[in-house]
């Protein structure tokens, strides 16, 4: 079944559940990233500009099950009344009689923010009963929340079969759209970047781009267990020495393939992530760490990157949180910025070094979800939409 979209939904007086994701990053109570927050206000605006009856449900952190203070939904509610520039009626739960009241007084147009959901095992469980519960609130289900998607929760999937009228908010359409039509039938030459610390959290992505893309371009640490599996040194370089096999096997299967894989020619290394300053070499000696990739491996990513029709990005290149090793991934994103390809990048920290850059808006799409983004651009179905088609 076709999945429908919110402007398709009668909503219109009725009361409207949206799974957003709230999970936002905070220090001492403060936001400090509201980009989830922003990229849900189109959704929200339309519901209420159409005079639904508004339920926002969101988990934030891991709580596992129980109340924590400082997982509150409070701070969020604060951010979004002040976007919206509009009063929150904020629950101090998701389920119960108390919440349900607050859900059947609404009017049209009103906003209601549910509490933490994961506040509730049931949440994480995808509990029946809880999921009932939640459902029982609602006359129709909105998922907008794209970074949850690869849950199968109470609120993304559990309750949703309760549902006749179900479907998606604008967020989840524009990410569904950029990672699932833009990467699955790219405009090509379609180059992926791919960085971070594990070649284990990203092996699934490695080789479903190696089947889609013209060229894949490693960097982080996750490169010195590829040039390591070669046969290179990497001194004291982090490794994951169990996964080196697997790093071997990638490798192998290259053999006869037309995709490239580019592994970094040069590195910046230093005795350890600590120090003050790094320093260029083509080899890493003993006893150094390479954290970061260096300038002949961003000037040959780069050109791979000006001549690309489709670029995907998704990890850090280097340490880039510390600023003598941050120079590969601020590069790769001023380098992503100028071109003109269809430019998607995976959340999480390549999404903060765009940011950090002030460059968000030269860029085609950045993914709100960081461990989704990569599910689905592997080709794992995400229970968060396949819920939406049954
Ligand atoms: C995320 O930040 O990736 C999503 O909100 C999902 O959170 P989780 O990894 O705790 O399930």
């Amino acid at each position: 079944m076709a999945i429908r979209s919110i402007e398709e939904l009668p909503i219109g007086g009725r009361r409207t559940f949206i799974r957003v994701d709230f999970n936002v990053p905070l220090e001492g109570g403060r936001i400090t990233d509201d980009t989830r927050v922003q990229a849900a206000l189109p959704t929200i605006r339309h519901a209420v500009s159409r005079g639904a009856r508004v339920i926002l449900a969101s988990h934030l952190g891991r709580p596992k099950g129980k109340k924590v203070e400082s997982m509150r939904l409070e701070p969020v509610g604060a951010r979004l009344a002040e976007l919206l520039e509009l009063d929150i009626i904020a629950a101090d739960d998701c389920v119960g009689d108390g919440v349900r009241k607050l859900a059947q007084d609404l009017r049209d147009g009103q906003l209601l923010l549910l509490e933490n959901l994961r506040f509730h095992p049931g949440e994480t469980d995808n509990d029946p009963l809880f999921a009932d519960k939640l459902a029982s609130l609602a006359e129709i289900y909105i998922n907008d929340a794209f970074g949850t998607a690869h849950r199968a929760h109470a609120s993304t999937a559990g309750m949703v079969k309760h549902f006749a009228d179900k479907g998606v908010g604008h967020l989840m359409r524009k990410e569904l759209k950029f990672l699932g039509e833009a990467l699955g039938n790219p405009a090509r030459p379609f180059v992926a970047v791919l960085g971070g610390a594990k070649v284990s959290d990203k092996i699934g992505v490695i080789s479903s781009l190696l089947a889609k893309a013209d060229a894949v371009l490693i960097g982080g640490a996750m490169a010195y267990t590829f040039l390591k599996a070669r046969g290179e040194d990497v001194g004291s370089s982090r490794i994951e020495a169990d996964k080196m096999r697997l790093a071997k096997d990638l490798l192998d299967s290259l053999d006869g393939r037309k995709v490239e894989l580019l592994l970094p020619v040069d590195h910046v290394v230093a005795d350890s992530v600590d120090a003050a300053a790094g320093e260029v070499v083509s080899q890493i000696p003993e006893g150094k760490m390479g954290l970061d990739i260096g300038p002949q491996t961003i000037a040959a990513y780069g050109e791979r990157i000006r001549s690309a029709r489709t670029v995907f990005w998704n990890g850090p290149l280097g340490v880039f949180e510390k600023e003598p090793f941050a120079a590969g991934t601020l590069q790769m994103a001023q380098t992503l910025a100028n071109s003109k390809a269809i430019s998607v990048v995976g959340g999480g920290d390549s999404a903060a070094a765009i940011a950090r850059s002030g460059l968000a808006d030269k860029i085609s799409h950045i993914s709100t979800g960081g461990g989704a983004s990569l599910e689905f651009v592997e080709g794992k179905q995400l229970p968060g939409v396949a819920a939406l088609e049954a």
